[in-house]
């Protein structure tokens, strides 16, 4: 049985997100995707409300599973016995933090974790959480980047109304 993770911040979690976790169900029997526990980034969602986002936006996936981690990749792959990390790859910029990564967590696995990239389709290439966060912290339209309910949410983190439609193209 192929088992893979994803992990990430996902402080939220985006369309871009999304689409990345249904391409790699498809290619997985298994997909754990897993959101770090790091305070360290002020994060805007607590790991539960990630975590329950996660949940909701991929219940009609039934190889999805969502779980959280704390400290070392490389030590939570080892106790769930995963050997595959799958990221996301929007643009070049992300090629090189991201070759950085796999390249240290190959290492310090002694080869046990390897990285498959998928890249974002163009629709999504220029989405990140973090500039969802801050059009919503000014009340822009968020309702293309994240799922109706995520943007809510956001939007009530910010004190802000939300002004996006409903988005036609819900997941
Ligand atoms: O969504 P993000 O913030 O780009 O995800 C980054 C993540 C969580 C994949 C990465 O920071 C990570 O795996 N952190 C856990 C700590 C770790 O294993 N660091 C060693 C690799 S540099």
């Amino acid at each position: 049985m192929k088992r893979a993770v994803y992990p990430g911040s996902f402080d939220p979690m985006t369309y871009g997100h999304l689409d990345i976790i249904r391409r790699a169900a498809e290619t997985f029997d298994e997909l754990t995707v897993s959101v770090l526990n790091n305070n360290a980034k002020n994060p805007l969602f607590s790991v539960e409300e990630r975590v329950k986002i996660l949940k909701e936006a991929t219940k009609d996936l039934p190889n999805v599973n969502v779980d959280s981690f704390s400290g070392l990749l490389i030590d939570y792959a080892a106790e769930k016995n995963f050997h595959i990390s799958v990221r996301g790859l929007r643009a070049i910029t992300d090629f090189e933090y991201e070759l950085q990564i796999a390249q240290t967590n190959s290492k310090l696995s002694k080869g046990k974790l390897d990285t498959i990239f998928l890249t974002a389709r163009l629709e999504y290439a220029y989405l990140s959480s973090s500039s969802v966060k801050e059009i919503a912290s000014f009340g822009g339209d968020i309702s293309e980047c994240v799922p109706d309910f995520v943007a809510k949410m956001i939007y009530q983190k910010y004190n802000q109304k939300f002004k996006g439609e409903p988005n036609e193209q819900q997941n």
